[in-house]
Parts: structure tokens; sequence; C-alpha cells
């Protein structure tokens, strides 16, 4: 595709030619692209890992990045997003990558119709394509496959563009999905992808723990006021105890910033188990697979060089 906003727009067969081009990459792999090509990333919430692996997979792969600040962008004089992403084109820039707080602000984006590309680094409490996929890279660099895993996604489900994404495309990858954490999050969207069992029960039997962080900045005041980080970590937290439990070949993750002491005790950030700086890793190359099909798709790199 040109754009790629949601995981709803991704086949199995799409997220295995996304994990395989990622491991050339991986593997050293390189591409030559046309012309010159400009990205711009242009981050309305704040972010530390999908700005700079955004930023590293277009310069790897060649391309200038132009810098957008919103800060100090005409955006704070009432300048829309759909003007602004207008004005890039008309500018020049190929690629735009968006972070914003509004779910589905992509929308009249993709109505408006642009020639440049556009990849979704997270919409709001929406979609996150580009973590999921460096998930579904990281357990596929785990297993070698997804069918029959057992994954628990726990957390701050009602917030969380991971949990949506993963949900999704674990499922229809033949992952069995289970929730954890509080149950006032678990809602009828979660329901139908799968249950809801106790940090205890979870502890025991998945292949993969995926903790989500507490998103105090989507919490309402009220709440984040009563917000008692001890007593998270002990009822719905991944304690040092509990992850004794774990199978032996289980796996700990997590999309990270962690609340280090809340979702999951601090020293397990590190250990053997933890797989969270290779998530970051991971999205470097996953971004470089996305970023070089939206540009194969506009005939800015060959098709035969996104084969894989
Ligand atoms: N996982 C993730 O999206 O991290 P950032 O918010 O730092 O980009």
């Amino acid at each position: 595709s040109q754009n790629l906003v949601s995981v709803e727009q991704f086949s199995n067969q799409d997220v295995m030619a996304y994990l395989k081009l990622a491991q050339a990459f991986k593997n050293g792999k390189t591409v030559q692209l046309s012309q010159p090509t400009f990205a711009m990333n242009l981050f309305f919430e704040n972010s530390t890992r999908t700005h700079t692996s955004f930023e590293m997979a277009e310069r790897r792969l060649g391309l200038q990045v132009i810098p957008f600040d919103p800060k100090t962008s005409s955006v704070t004089k009432g300048e829309s997003l759909l003007d602004t992403l207008k004005t890039i084109q008309a500018i020049g820039v190929n690629l735009a990558v968006i972070r914003h707080p509004r779910d589905r602000y992509y929308q009249p984006l993709l109505e408006a119709g642009f020639d440049m590309s556009l990849i979704n680094a997270g919409d709001g409490s929406g979609q996150h394509p580009s973590q999921s996929l460096l998930d579904m890279l990281t357990i596929y660099e785990e297993f070698g496959h997804f069918d029959g895993l057992k994954i628990a996604i726990v957390g701050d489900l009602a917030h969380s563009r991971v949990a949506r994404s993963n949900m999704a495309l674990l499922t229809q990858l033949g992952a069995k999905v289970y929730f954890g954490g509080p149950k006032e999050w678990y809602g009828r969207d979660f329901e139908a992808y799968g249950e809801y069992q106790t940090m205890d029960q979870l502890v025991a039997t998945m292949d993969v723990m995926m903790l989500l962080r507490v998103q105090h900045e989507r919490l309402s005041q009220v709440n984040n006021q009563a917000f008692d980080a001890s007593a998270y970590h002990q009822q719905y937290g991944l304690t040092a105890e509990r992850a004794a439990r774990m199978p032996k070949q289980a796996i700990i993750m997590h999309p990270a910033p962690v609340n280090r002491g809340v979702e999951l005790a601090s020293d397990l950030v590190e250990a053997p188990q933890s797989r969270i700086f290779q998530q970051m890793t991971n999205g470097v190359y996953i971004r470089m697979a996305m970023v070089a099909s939206v540009l194969a798709h506009q005939g800015l790199i060959s098709a035969t060089q996104v084969e894989v």
C-alpha cells in the first residue's frame, strides 16, 4: 500500500512479507533510491522510540529527513493537520510519518488523497501498526511461528493502541490472546478477542507476557489521583515472584516506556526473559521495511528491491 495506517490493512501474507524484509535489513540488506527522497516525522504526541527509530530507518534507507516541531510550526496559528500535510507535500516531502492524539486522525487525510505516503506512528487509543509489526517480529524470532502461542496482554487496555493493534493481528495470525489487569479496563472490544485471567493464572501458562504502561496522560484527573502504584504492582504487576513461575520458554515484552516497579518489577526489564530492548532494535528494521514498501509503491524504490 501507499499508506500504512492500521493493522486492519494487513493480511497474514503482508505481515510475513514485512517480517522477512525487516529480517533482510537486519542481515545487512541495502536499497537504492531512484531519486532524492524526503521524509518528515510529524509527532503531535511525545515519543522516544517510535520517533527515533523512524528517523534511523529513514536515514539508513538513504532518505533526507526534514525536521518538524509542532510547537514552532504554523499549527500554533491554527493551521489544520490537513493543510499542514498539503503544505509539506507542495514543498516536496515524499513520506509523512504522523503521531497524533486524535483517534483515526488519518481518515480525512486518506479521503483527501495524497501523492506522498502516510504512515501512522500512533493515533490516540486507536492503532500503532509499526509497534505491532515489531512485536510480531520479536515473537517470530523467538518461536518461529504464531500458531497456538498463548499471549497475554496485560494492563491499561482501555487506552492502549498497542493492545488494539496486537490483539487483532495476533488472533489473525493464529495465536490465542488472553487479557489481564484492572477488570474495568477489559471492555466489550476485548472480550471478542480473548478471556480475562488473573495475573497468577496468566503467568503459569503464557508463552508471552506483554505488559502495557499505565497511561497517566489519558487517565481522568480523579482516577490519576486515586492511582496507587504499589497496590497496582501487587495485584496486576509482573512481580519477581510471579516471573519465577513463568514457563521456561516464556518471554516478557513491553512496548515501553516502562513504569518500573508498576506494571513490572524494575529488575525484570533487563532479565534474561525480557525482550524489551530487542523490541526496540527490531523497531528500526520493521520501520525500514514499512518505509521501503511505501516508497516502492510510489516507484521511489524498484519493486524488486522489496521482494523477499
Ligand atoms: N513504544 C512506543 O511507542 O514508544 P514511544 O512513545 O517512546 O515512541
